[in-house]
Protein backbone atom coordinates (compact mmCIF):
# COMPACT_ATOMS: atom_id res chain seq x y z
CA UNK A 1 0.00 0.00 0.00
CA UNK A 2 1.34 3.40 -0.90
CA UNK A 3 1.24 6.08 -2.88
CA UNK A 4 2.70 5.93 -6.72
CA UNK A 5 3.45 9.82 -8.95
CA UNK A 6 2.50 8.23 -12.24
CA UNK A 7 -1.12 8.04 -12.95
CA UNK A 8 -1.26 11.47 -11.81
CA UNK A 9 1.78 13.65 -12.22
CA UNK A 10 3.37 11.67 -15.11
CA UNK A 11 6.88 13.66 -15.66
CA UNK A 12 5.64 17.14 -14.38
CA UNK A 13 6.83 16.35 -10.64
CA UNK A 14 10.41 17.30 -9.06
CA UNK A 15 11.25 16.85 -5.42
CA UNK A 16 8.87 19.22 -3.75
CA UNK A 17 6.13 16.79 -5.32
CA UNK A 18 6.93 14.19 -3.62
CA UNK A 19 7.87 16.06 -0.25
CA UNK A 20 4.25 16.92 -0.23
CA UNK A 21 2.66 14.03 -1.05
CA UNK A 22 4.89 12.28 1.37
CA UNK A 23 3.32 14.71 4.15
CA UNK A 24 -0.18 14.32 2.77
CA UNK A 25 -0.15 10.74 3.53
CA UNK A 26 0.85 11.57 7.00
CA UNK A 27 -1.68 14.71 8.11
CA UNK A 28 -4.43 12.74 5.89
CA UNK A 29 -4.10 9.85 8.05
CA UNK A 30 -3.60 6.89 4.98
CA UNK A 31 0.34 6.63 6.41
CA UNK A 32 -1.29 4.88 9.61
CA UNK A 33 -4.06 3.01 7.38
CA UNK A 34 -1.20 1.26 5.82
CA UNK A 35 -0.20 3.20 2.57
CA UNK A 36 3.50 3.22 3.31
CA UNK A 37 5.04 3.19 0.21
CA UNK A 38 6.26 6.48 -2.02
CA UNK A 39 6.60 5.07 -5.26
CA UNK A 40 8.89 7.84 -7.70
CA UNK A 41 7.98 6.58 -11.35
CA UNK A 42 10.01 7.58 -14.14
CA UNK A 43 12.34 10.14 -15.69
CA UNK A 44 14.72 10.28 -12.61
CA UNK A 45 18.14 10.21 -14.75
CA UNK A 46 19.47 11.82 -17.23
CA UNK A 47 22.31 9.35 -18.46
CA UNK A 48 25.13 7.21 -16.82
CA UNK A 49 28.68 8.38 -15.55
CA UNK A 50 32.07 7.14 -17.34
CA UNK A 51 31.96 4.61 -14.50
CA UNK A 52 28.36 3.73 -15.64
CA UNK A 53 26.78 4.75 -12.76
CA UNK A 54 23.11 6.16 -12.94
CA UNK A 55 23.37 10.46 -13.09
CA UNK A 56 20.17 11.53 -11.08
CA UNK A 57 18.28 14.34 -13.00
CA UNK A 58 19.82 17.70 -10.63
CA UNK A 59 16.99 19.64 -12.29
CA UNK A 60 14.24 17.36 -11.03
CA UNK A 61 16.31 16.47 -7.63
CA UNK A 62 18.30 19.05 -6.75
CA UNK A 63 19.26 17.90 -3.28
CA UNK A 64 19.94 14.63 -4.91
CA UNK A 65 17.64 11.12 -4.38
CA UNK A 66 19.25 10.27 -1.04
CA UNK A 67 18.29 13.28 0.25
CA UNK A 68 14.83 12.96 -0.61
CA UNK A 69 14.89 8.78 0.30
CA UNK A 70 15.67 10.51 3.52
CA UNK A 71 12.99 13.10 4.15
CA UNK A 72 10.66 10.10 2.92
CA UNK A 73 11.63 7.84 5.59
CA UNK A 74 11.71 10.80 8.08
CA UNK A 75 8.01 10.72 7.70
CA UNK A 76 7.82 6.78 8.53
CA UNK A 77 7.19 6.06 5.40
CA UNK A 78 9.22 3.60 2.62
CA UNK A 79 10.89 5.01 -0.59
CA UNK A 80 10.32 2.86 -4.12
CA UNK A 81 12.00 3.89 -7.58
CA UNK A 82 11.31 2.78 -11.34
CA UNK A 83 13.66 1.46 -13.74
CA UNK A 84 13.04 -0.73 -16.90
CA UNK A 85 14.55 -3.87 -18.30
CA UNK A 86 15.38 -1.59 -21.27
CA UNK A 87 18.42 0.38 -22.12
CA UNK A 88 15.38 3.55 -21.76
CA UNK A 89 12.63 3.86 -19.57
CA UNK A 90 9.30 3.97 -21.58
CA UNK A 91 9.83 7.85 -21.28
CA UNK A 92 12.50 7.22 -23.61
CA UNK A 93 15.94 9.39 -23.93
CA UNK A 94 17.92 9.89 -21.71
CA UNK A 95 15.86 8.21 -18.84
CA UNK A 96 17.93 5.05 -18.31
CA UNK A 97 17.00 1.30 -17.94
CA UNK A 98 18.50 -0.97 -16.47
CA UNK A 99 19.78 -3.15 -19.05
CA UNK A 100 23.10 -5.05 -18.35
CA UNK A 101 23.31 -2.56 -15.40
CA UNK A 102 21.26 -4.86 -13.18
CA UNK A 103 23.56 -5.35 -10.44
CA UNK A 104 25.31 -2.06 -10.37
CA UNK A 105 21.70 -0.45 -10.73
CA UNK A 106 20.46 -2.39 -7.60
CA UNK A 107 23.50 -1.40 -5.63
CA UNK A 108 22.78 2.55 -6.31
CA UNK A 109 19.32 1.95 -5.26
CA UNK A 110 20.53 0.39 -2.03
CA UNK A 111 22.65 3.16 -1.64
CA UNK A 112 19.60 5.86 -2.25
CA UNK A 113 17.99 3.85 0.84
CA UNK A 114 14.78 2.59 -1.70
CA UNK A 115 12.32 -0.08 -0.39
CA UNK A 116 11.08 -1.23 -3.53
CA UNK A 117 12.14 -1.41 -6.78
CA UNK A 118 9.56 -1.14 -10.30
CA UNK A 119 10.84 -2.82 -13.07
CA UNK A 120 9.16 -1.77 -16.24
CA UNK A 121 8.50 -3.56 -20.02
CA UNK A 122 9.44 -1.29 -22.49
CA UNK A 123 12.27 -1.31 -24.98
CA UNK A 124 13.09 -5.07 -24.58
CA UNK A 125 16.48 -5.30 -26.03
CA UNK A 126 16.18 -7.66 -29.61
CA UNK A 127 16.21 -11.73 -28.73
CA UNK A 128 16.14 -11.56 -24.92
CA UNK A 129 13.32 -12.44 -22.41
CA UNK A 130 12.10 -10.09 -20.33
CA UNK A 131 12.08 -12.87 -17.68
CA UNK A 132 16.08 -13.39 -18.11
CA UNK A 133 16.49 -9.36 -17.26
CA UNK A 134 13.87 -9.71 -14.41
CA UNK A 135 15.50 -12.28 -12.37
CA UNK A 136 18.93 -10.97 -13.37
CA UNK A 137 17.61 -7.97 -11.51
CA UNK A 138 16.05 -10.50 -8.49
CA UNK A 139 19.23 -11.93 -7.94
CA UNK A 140 21.01 -8.17 -7.83
CA UNK A 141 18.79 -6.74 -5.51
CA UNK A 142 19.41 -10.22 -2.79
CA UNK A 143 23.15 -9.50 -3.44
CA UNK A 144 22.74 -5.81 -1.96
CA UNK A 145 21.80 -7.00 1.06
CA UNK A 146 19.19 -4.28 1.29
CA UNK A 147 15.35 -5.65 1.30
CA UNK A 148 13.93 -4.02 -1.50
CA UNK A 149 10.01 -5.43 -2.89
CA UNK A 150 10.69 -5.98 -6.34
CA UNK A 151 7.69 -5.21 -8.71
CA UNK A 152 8.00 -6.79 -11.98
CA UNK A 153 5.80 -4.44 -14.23
CA UNK A 154 5.93 -6.77 -17.63
CA UNK A 155 1.84 -5.95 -18.24
CA UNK A 156 0.95 -9.62 -17.96
CA UNK A 157 3.70 -10.39 -20.64
CA UNK A 158 5.63 -13.36 -20.12
CA UNK A 159 3.33 -14.54 -16.97
CA UNK A 160 5.28 -13.42 -14.51
CA UNK A 161 2.93 -15.29 -11.69
CA UNK A 162 3.60 -19.41 -13.05
CA UNK A 163 7.74 -18.26 -12.02
CA UNK A 164 8.47 -14.95 -9.96
CA UNK A 165 7.40 -16.39 -6.60
CA UNK A 166 11.02 -15.85 -4.60
CA UNK A 167 11.80 -13.25 -7.08
CA UNK A 168 9.85 -10.70 -6.85
CA UNK A 169 6.58 -10.31 -4.57
CA UNK A 170 4.01 -8.51 -6.89
CA UNK A 171 3.64 -8.21 -11.19
CA UNK A 172 1.29 -6.53 -13.19
CA UNK A 173 -1.47 -8.56 -14.52
CA UNK A 174 -2.56 -5.75 -17.98
CA UNK A 175 -1.37 -2.24 -19.84
CA UNK A 176 -1.83 0.79 -17.86
CA UNK A 177 -5.12 1.45 -16.19
CA UNK A 178 -4.56 5.24 -16.97
CA UNK A 179 -3.54 5.98 -20.62
CA UNK A 180 -3.49 9.77 -20.23
CA UNK A 181 -1.85 11.42 -17.39
CA UNK A 182 -4.64 12.80 -14.49
CA UNK A 183 -7.39 10.50 -16.45
CA UNK A 184 -9.26 7.84 -15.07
CA UNK A 185 -11.81 5.84 -17.58
CA UNK A 186 -14.43 3.44 -15.96
CA UNK A 187 -13.74 0.93 -18.82
CA UNK A 188 -10.28 0.22 -18.33
CA UNK A 189 -10.65 -0.25 -14.29
CA UNK A 190 -13.13 -2.71 -15.33
CA UNK A 191 -10.60 -4.21 -17.66
CA UNK A 192 -7.60 -4.56 -15.38
CA UNK A 193 -9.85 -5.64 -12.37
CA UNK A 194 -11.33 -8.85 -14.48
CA UNK A 195 -7.97 -9.40 -16.34
CA UNK A 196 -6.50 -11.00 -12.78
CA UNK A 197 -9.20 -13.26 -12.24
CA UNK A 198 -7.71 -15.62 -15.08
CA UNK A 199 -4.75 -15.51 -12.65
CA UNK A 200 -6.08 -15.72 -8.86
CA UNK A 201 -4.72 -19.12 -8.02
CA UNK A 202 -1.78 -17.89 -7.60
CA UNK A 203 -2.54 -15.12 -5.67
CA UNK A 204 -1.36 -15.32 -2.34
CA UNK A 205 1.42 -13.74 0.47
CA UNK A 206 4.37 -12.53 -1.39
CA UNK A 207 2.61 -13.52 -4.70
CA UNK A 208 0.54 -10.84 -5.63
CA UNK A 209 -1.12 -9.96 -9.09
CA UNK A 210 -1.79 -6.41 -9.45
CA UNK A 211 -4.43 -4.97 -11.70
CA UNK A 212 -2.26 -1.62 -11.34
CA UNK A 213 -1.89 1.69 -9.02
CA UNK A 214 -5.57 3.16 -8.71
CA UNK A 215 -7.02 6.11 -10.29
CA UNK A 216 -9.40 7.10 -7.62
CA UNK A 217 -9.57 10.95 -7.33
CA UNK A 218 -8.59 11.57 -10.78
CA UNK A 219 -10.84 13.12 -13.35
CA UNK A 220 -13.22 10.57 -15.37
CA UNK A 221 -14.75 8.61 -12.88
CA UNK A 222 -18.48 9.32 -10.84
CA UNK A 223 -17.94 9.04 -6.91
CA UNK A 224 -19.83 5.80 -7.34
CA UNK A 225 -17.79 4.32 -9.83
CA UNK A 226 -14.43 5.60 -7.80
CA UNK A 227 -16.17 3.08 -4.96
CA UNK A 228 -17.02 0.36 -7.21
CA UNK A 229 -13.22 0.92 -8.64
CA UNK A 230 -11.63 0.40 -4.78
CA UNK A 231 -14.18 -2.23 -3.98
CA UNK A 232 -12.34 -4.07 -7.16
CA UNK A 233 -8.93 -4.10 -5.92
CA UNK A 234 -9.66 -4.75 -2.27
CA UNK A 235 -11.53 -7.87 -3.41
CA UNK A 236 -8.45 -8.81 -5.30
CA UNK A 237 -5.88 -8.40 -2.79
CA UNK A 238 -4.34 -6.11 -5.06
CA UNK A 239 -1.20 -3.53 -4.43
CA UNK A 240 -3.21 -0.56 -2.87
CA UNK A 241 -1.73 2.44 -4.73
CA UNK A 242 -2.88 5.82 -4.62
CA UNK A 243 -2.87 7.38 -7.60
CA UNK A 244 -3.93 10.82 -7.23
CA UNK A 245 -2.81 14.00 -5.64
CA UNK A 246 -3.43 13.79 -2.28
CA UNK A 247 -2.35 17.21 -1.35
CA UNK A 248 -5.75 18.32 -3.32
CA UNK A 249 -8.28 15.00 -2.79
CA UNK A 250 -11.47 16.28 -1.60
CA UNK A 251 -13.71 14.65 1.66
CA UNK A 252 -15.26 11.66 -0.90
CA UNK A 253 -12.04 10.68 -1.95
CA UNK A 254 -10.77 10.74 1.22
CA UNK A 255 -13.65 8.45 2.66
CA UNK A 256 -12.42 5.80 0.05
CA UNK A 257 -8.96 5.58 0.58
CA UNK A 258 -9.32 5.51 4.72
CA UNK A 259 -12.56 2.95 4.66
CA UNK A 260 -10.75 0.88 7.23
CA UNK A 261 -13.16 -2.31 6.65
CA UNK A 262 -12.34 -2.49 2.82
CA UNK A 263 -8.59 -2.06 3.42
CA UNK A 264 -8.95 -5.18 5.75
CA UNK A 265 -10.19 -7.27 3.08
CA UNK A 266 -7.42 -5.96 0.79
CA UNK A 267 -5.42 -7.07 3.15
CA UNK A 268 -7.08 -10.26 4.58
CA UNK A 269 -3.81 -13.01 5.27
CA UNK A 270 -4.84 -15.67 3.22
CA UNK A 271 -4.67 -13.04 -0.09
CA UNK A 272 -6.80 -15.21 -2.33
CA UNK A 273 -7.71 -13.83 -5.19
CA UNK A 274 -11.01 -12.70 -6.56
CA UNK A 275 -13.37 -15.13 -8.14
CA UNK A 276 -16.79 -14.51 -10.35
CA UNK A 277 -19.23 -16.61 -8.23
CA UNK A 278 -21.82 -15.93 -10.82
CA UNK A 279 -22.96 -13.41 -13.51
CA UNK A 280 -26.63 -12.57 -14.43
CA UNK A 281 -27.61 -10.82 -17.83
CA UNK A 282 -27.06 -6.89 -18.08
CA UNK A 283 -23.65 -7.24 -16.39
CA UNK A 284 -24.81 -8.03 -12.61
CA UNK A 285 -21.82 -9.69 -11.35
CA UNK A 286 -21.19 -11.66 -8.02
CA UNK A 287 -17.46 -11.69 -7.35
CA UNK A 288 -16.08 -13.27 -3.43
CA UNK A 289 -13.04 -14.59 -2.01
CA UNK A 290 -12.33 -16.52 1.18
CA UNK A 291 -10.85 -14.65 4.13
CA UNK A 292 -8.56 -16.63 6.44
CA UNK A 293 -8.98 -19.77 4.81
CA UNK A 294 -10.99 -21.51 2.51
CA UNK A 295 -13.35 -23.00 4.47
CA UNK A 296 -13.91 -20.04 7.13
CA UNK A 297 -17.29 -19.72 6.67
CA UNK A 298 -15.93 -16.25 6.20
CA UNK A 299 -16.35 -14.51 2.51
CA UNK A 300 -15.74 -11.60 1.01
CA UNK A 301 -18.38 -10.39 -1.42
CA UNK A 302 -18.93 -7.42 -4.01
CA UNK A 303 -22.08 -7.45 -6.21
CA UNK A 304 -21.46 -4.79 -9.10
CA UNK A 305 -23.74 -3.55 -11.97
CA UNK A 306 -21.75 -2.74 -15.07
CA UNK A 307 -24.71 -2.60 -16.80
CA UNK A 308 -26.52 1.35 -17.69
CA UNK A 309 -29.22 0.85 -15.74
CA UNK A 310 -29.90 0.36 -11.82
CA UNK A 311 -30.71 -3.06 -11.30
CA UNK A 312 -31.38 -5.68 -8.56
CA UNK A 313 -28.29 -8.07 -7.81
CA UNK A 314 -28.32 -11.03 -5.19
CA UNK A 315 -25.79 -13.69 -3.58
CA UNK A 316 -26.47 -17.13 -2.91
CA UNK A 317 -25.03 -19.23 0.14
CA UNK A 318 -24.75 -21.77 -2.28
CA UNK A 319 -22.39 -20.03 -4.60
CA UNK A 320 -20.20 -19.28 -1.91
CA UNK A 321 -20.21 -22.92 -0.59
CA UNK A 322 -22.46 -22.21 2.85
CA UNK A 323 -24.90 -23.91 4.13
CA UNK A 324 -28.21 -22.72 5.69
CA UNK A 325 -27.96 -18.62 7.00
CA UNK A 326 -25.64 -16.73 7.06
CA UNK A 327 -24.68 -13.29 8.83
CA UNK A 328 -24.17 -10.06 6.43
CA UNK A 329 -21.90 -6.59 7.28
CA UNK A 330 -22.11 -4.00 4.77
CA UNK A 331 -18.59 -2.58 4.34
CA UNK A 332 -18.99 1.08 3.14
CA UNK A 333 -22.09 1.87 5.23
CA UNK A 334 -20.47 -0.01 8.09
CA UNK A 335 -23.03 -1.64 9.15
CA UNK A 336 -24.55 -5.02 10.04
CA UNK A 337 -27.52 -6.12 8.00
CA UNK A 338 -28.33 -9.06 10.42
CA UNK A 339 -29.25 -12.79 9.28
CA UNK A 340 -30.24 -14.13 5.73
CA UNK A 341 -31.55 -17.36 4.67
CA UNK A 342 -30.54 -18.78 1.23
CA UNK A 343 -29.11 -15.64 -0.23
CA UNK A 344 -28.79 -11.85 0.43
CA UNK A 345 -30.83 -9.11 -2.31
CA UNK A 346 -29.92 -5.64 -3.16
CA UNK A 347 -30.44 -2.85 -5.27
CA UNK A 348 -27.02 -1.57 -7.39
CA UNK A 349 -27.28 1.43 -9.16
CA UNK A 350 -25.70 1.57 -12.76
CA UNK A 351 -21.86 1.22 -11.88
CA UNK A 352 -22.40 0.87 -8.22
CA UNK A 353 -21.40 -1.94 -5.82
CA UNK A 354 -21.89 -3.14 -2.49
CA UNK A 355 -18.92 -4.90 -0.10
CA UNK A 356 -20.15 -7.20 1.99
CA UNK A 357 -18.35 -9.69 4.28
CA UNK A 358 -20.47 -12.86 4.57
CA UNK A 359 -19.97 -15.38 7.56
CA UNK A 360 -21.90 -18.54 7.98
CA UNK A 361 -21.40 -22.28 8.17
CA UNK A 362 -18.83 -23.39 5.95
CA UNK A 363 -20.46 -27.14 4.32
CA UNK A 364 -17.83 -29.58 4.60
CA UNK A 365 -20.28 -32.02 2.78
CA UNK A 366 -19.30 -30.45 -0.52
CA UNK A 367 -15.75 -29.53 0.89
CA UNK A 368 -12.65 -27.08 0.01
CA UNK A 369 -10.85 -27.06 -2.62
CA UNK A 370 -7.11 -26.71 -2.66
CA UNK A 371 -4.98 -26.26 -5.86
CA UNK A 372 -1.94 -27.74 -6.14
CA UNK A 373 -0.60 -24.78 -7.86
CA UNK A 374 -1.19 -22.21 -5.21
CA UNK A 375 1.80 -20.59 -4.38
CA UNK A 376 1.71 -20.92 -0.34
CA UNK A 377 1.86 -24.63 -0.95
CA UNK A 378 5.62 -25.94 -0.90
CA UNK A 379 7.04 -27.99 -3.62
CA UNK A 380 10.31 -29.85 -3.91
CA UNK A 381 12.57 -28.57 -6.42
CA UNK A 382 11.24 -31.67 -9.19
CA UNK A 383 7.90 -30.65 -8.34
CA UNK A 384 6.76 -28.94 -11.67
CA UNK A 385 4.18 -26.07 -12.87
CA UNK A 386 2.45 -27.94 -15.96
CA UNK A 387 0.32 -26.19 -18.28
CA UNK A 388 -3.36 -28.81 -18.02
CA UNK A 389 -6.15 -27.57 -19.85
CA UNK A 390 -8.28 -29.88 -18.64
CA UNK A 391 -7.39 -29.08 -14.74
CA UNK A 392 -9.26 -26.29 -12.82
CA UNK A 393 -7.58 -23.55 -13.17
CA UNK A 394 -5.50 -25.06 -16.48
CA UNK A 395 -2.43 -26.02 -14.49
CA UNK A 396 -0.65 -29.13 -12.74
CA UNK A 397 2.23 -29.66 -10.65
CA UNK A 398 4.11 -32.66 -12.14
CA UNK A 399 5.38 -34.88 -9.72
CA UNK A 400 8.78 -35.79 -11.03
CA UNK A 401 10.52 -39.25 -10.09
CA UNK A 402 13.24 -41.34 -11.41
CA UNK A 403 16.92 -41.33 -11.12
CA UNK A 404 16.69 -38.33 -12.49
CA UNK A 405 15.44 -36.39 -10.03
CA UNK A 406 16.91 -36.16 -6.23
CA UNK A 407 15.02 -39.04 -5.07
CA UNK A 408 11.82 -38.26 -6.33
CA UNK A 409 9.17 -35.14 -5.58
CA UNK A 410 7.02 -33.54 -3.18
CA UNK A 411 4.50 -31.73 -2.90
CA UNK A 412 2.40 -30.10 0.32
CA UNK A 413 -0.91 -28.39 0.28
CA UNK A 414 -0.75 -26.52 3.14
CA UNK A 415 -3.15 -24.09 5.13
CA UNK A 416 -5.75 -26.83 5.16
CA UNK A 417 -8.03 -25.14 7.95
CA UNK A 418 -10.64 -27.59 9.66
CA UNK A 419 -13.20 -26.56 12.23
CA UNK A 420 -12.52 -29.37 14.31
CA UNK A 421 -10.20 -32.40 14.49
CA UNK A 422 -11.35 -36.08 13.34
CA UNK A 423 -11.45 -37.91 10.03
CA UNK A 424 -12.16 -36.29 6.89
CA UNK A 425 -12.07 -37.59 3.12
CA UNK A 426 -9.22 -36.05 0.83
CA UNK A 427 -9.99 -36.48 -2.88
CA UNK A 428 -7.21 -35.77 -4.69
CA UNK A 429 -7.83 -35.38 -8.71
CA UNK A 430 -4.42 -36.15 -10.45
CA UNK A 431 -3.71 -36.38 -14.25
CA UNK A 432 -1.92 -39.69 -15.87
CA UNK A 433 -1.11 -40.88 -19.09
CA UNK A 434 -0.34 -44.24 -18.19
CA UNK A 435 -2.33 -47.39 -17.82
CA UNK A 436 -0.69 -48.95 -14.85
CA UNK A 437 -1.24 -47.54 -11.12
CA UNK A 438 0.68 -45.58 -9.58
CA UNK A 439 1.67 -45.04 -5.50
CA UNK A 440 2.46 -41.99 -4.01
CA UNK A 441 3.28 -41.42 -0.32
CA UNK A 442 0.89 -39.50 1.28
CA UNK A 443 1.94 -37.85 5.69
CA UNK A 444 -0.36 -36.01 7.09
CA UNK A 445 1.21 -33.35 8.90
CA UNK A 446 4.10 -34.78 10.69
CA UNK A 447 2.96 -37.95 10.73
CA UNK A 448 3.68 -41.38 9.02
CA UNK A 449 3.92 -41.87 5.51
CA UNK A 450 1.28 -43.98 3.70
CA UNK A 451 0.50 -45.30 0.72
CA UNK A 452 -1.56 -44.01 -1.62
CA UNK A 453 -2.67 -45.89 -5.12
CA UNK A 454 -3.45 -43.90 -7.96
CA UNK A 455 -5.29 -46.44 -10.39
CA UNK A 456 -4.42 -45.99 -14.10
CA UNK A 457 -6.98 -43.04 -15.10
CA UNK A 458 -6.48 -40.00 -17.95
CA UNK A 459 -7.78 -37.95 -15.10
CA UNK A 460 -8.67 -39.77 -12.54
CA UNK A 461 -9.86 -39.36 -8.74
CA UNK A 462 -8.73 -41.34 -5.14
CA UNK A 463 -10.76 -41.06 -2.39
CA UNK A 464 -8.99 -41.51 1.13
CA UNK A 465 -9.01 -41.03 4.90
CA UNK A 466 -7.43 -38.19 6.52
CA UNK A 467 -7.21 -37.42 10.25
CA UNK A 468 -6.79 -33.45 10.71
CA UNK A 469 -5.90 -31.49 13.67
CA UNK A 470 -8.28 -28.54 14.32
CA UNK A 471 -6.94 -25.54 12.65
CA UNK A 472 -3.59 -26.07 10.61
CA UNK A 473 -2.83 -29.11 8.65
CA UNK A 474 -0.80 -29.89 5.78
CA UNK A 475 -1.00 -32.95 3.47
CA UNK A 476 2.18 -33.71 1.81
CA UNK A 477 2.37 -36.30 -1.50
CA UNK A 478 5.35 -37.82 -2.26
CA UNK A 479 6.15 -39.08 -5.58
CA UNK A 480 9.86 -41.53 -6.33
CA UNK A 481 9.23 -44.42 -9.12
CA UNK A 482 9.86 -43.66 -12.88
CA UNK A 483 7.71 -41.21 -14.43
CA UNK A 484 5.90 -38.56 -13.29
CA UNK A 485 2.21 -37.82 -11.21
CA UNK A 486 0.38 -34.57 -12.22
CA UNK A 487 -1.52 -33.68 -9.04
CA UNK A 488 -4.28 -30.91 -10.36
CA UNK A 489 -6.31 -30.44 -7.12
CA UNK A 490 -7.09 -31.84 -3.51
CA UNK A 491 -10.76 -31.64 -2.29
CA UNK A 492 -11.13 -32.05 1.57
CA UNK A 493 -14.81 -33.12 2.50
CA UNK A 494 -16.43 -34.39 5.47
C1 LIG B 1 4.20 2.02 -17.62
C2 LIG B 1 4.03 1.37 -16.27
C3 LIG B 1 3.56 2.38 -15.28
C4 LIG B 1 4.45 3.60 -15.27
C5 LIG B 1 4.77 4.07 -16.68
C6 LIG B 1 5.90 5.05 -16.71
O1 LIG B 1 4.65 1.09 -18.52
O2 LIG B 1 3.14 0.35 -16.41
O3 LIG B 1 3.49 1.81 -14.01
O4 LIG B 1 5.61 3.31 -14.55
O5 LIG B 1 5.12 3.02 -17.52
O6 LIG B 1 6.40 5.24 -18.00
Amino acid sequence: MGWASWNHFFCDYNDQTIRDQADALVSSGMRDLGYNYVLIQECLTTGRAADGSLIVDAKRFPHGMKALVDYVHSRGLKAGTYTDIGVNTCAGKPYQGSYQHEDQDARTFAAWGMDFIEMDYCNRPEGVMGRAIYERMAEAIGKTGRPMLFYICSWGNESPWTWAQGKAQLWRTESDVAAEKNQAHWKNVVGNFESTERHSVFNGPNSWNDPDMMVVGNPGLTPTEAQTHFSMWAISAAPLWAGNDLTAMDDATHAIFANAEAIAIDQDPLGAGPVKVREYGAGIEVWAKPLGALGSGVQAVMLVNLGDAPAEAAVEWSDLGLAGKATVRDLWAHKDLGEFHDAYKTQLPSHGSVLLKVSGEFSWARGATYEAEWPGNTRSVDAVLIVCPECSQSYAISLRGGKNTSGGSSLAFNHIVVPESGRYWANLVYVDSGEASDTVQMRVNQGSPTDVKLPGAIYGTAKFPVDLNKGENSITFRFAAEGSVDIDRLTVTR
